[in-house]
């Protein structure tokens, strides 16, 4: 155990239920930010920044410089805050290398170039990078997009849109390149992590309790309504279809597709 243990702030967003992260080796005082979401008016079509002030706050009040603005995939729900962070405070954004094929399949699509993106560093299943003092690694899971990471610091795994809080259940694998199969095997992979490891959502929808975002391996399998120890790949791939078959598509979509694919607003 270290002397000094990574620290660890989530940040709701109520509106979209994304947790945005920043994330700290107290010992260098470097910082990574997690999933920044950009505040985004669809009717005025206009974004601001109140959501990001909150994170560069955060990281001017703690003295940390940011190293690293990491994304666990091209979220549909959000525009990404990631490049107005950069301008603001400097590190490289990162993102899964199957990035490309979500790139191109969007781009199809939409008839969006996929040039010309704002990642600095794609990385693969398995890379690591440096946080300060502290090794990170991206893990591939793949399932709610072909692109998905998640991210390991320590003893915390941010898993980016693969299991919600267990009373949440999974993400939906629906959206261009999605794969209920996939995201099954993901989500096991997550869940083979010793039981004690936290787990930190990328979303969460709150119903009749306070916002959470901090679990266990030992309490998703425990307790996850999707995907607890038992349910077969079989059994999840039959939920997924039938429940994603009834959402609708999310509100800022277009827009956060359309931005997120090269790096966010
Ligand atoms: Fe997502």
């Amino acid at each position: 155990m270290r002397l000094m243990p990574i620290a660890i702030e989530g940040f709701h967003d109520p509106i979209t239920g994304t947790v945005s992260y920043v994330v700290h080796d107290p010992a260098t005082r470097q910082a990574v930010v997690i999933d920044p979401v950009l505040d985004y008016d669809l009717t005025a079509q206009r974004a601001s920044t109140a959501s990001a002030d909150a994170l560069l706050a955060y990281l001017s009040a703690h003295s940390l410089n940011l190293q690293w603005i990491l994304e666990t995939h091209v979220h549909a729900d959000h525009v990404s805050a990631a490049r107005y962070l950069r301008a603001q405070a400097g590190g490289m954004i990162a993102i899964g290398e199957h990035i490309r094929e979500v790139q191109a399949t969007l781009g199809r699509l939409h008839g969006w170039p996929s040039e010309d993106d704002g990642f600095d560093r794609l990385l693969r299943d398995g890379e690591s990078f440096p946080v300060g003092s502290i090794e990170a690694t991206a893990l591939l899971v793949p399932g709610h997009t072909p692109a998905d990471l998640a991210y390991r610091i320590e003893g915390a795994v941010f898993i980016g849109d693969t299991l919600f809080m267990p009373d949440g259940g999974s993400a939906r694998a629906d959206f261009p390149g999605g794969d209920a199969a996939a995201l099954y095997r993901s989500i096991r992979r997550l869940l083979a992590l010793p039981p004690e490891t936290r787990l930190f959502v990328c979303h969460d929808y709150p119903a009749g309790r306070e916002a959470r975002w901090e679990t266990t391996v030992a309490e998703q399998l425990a307790a996850n309504i999707h995907a607890h120890d038992g349910v077969s790949e079989a059994e999840f791939v039959a939920m997924r279809r039938a429940r994603d078959a009834t959402l609708a598509a999310p509100r800022l979509m277009k827009p956060a597709l359309q931005a997120n694919i090269r790096g966010g607003g």
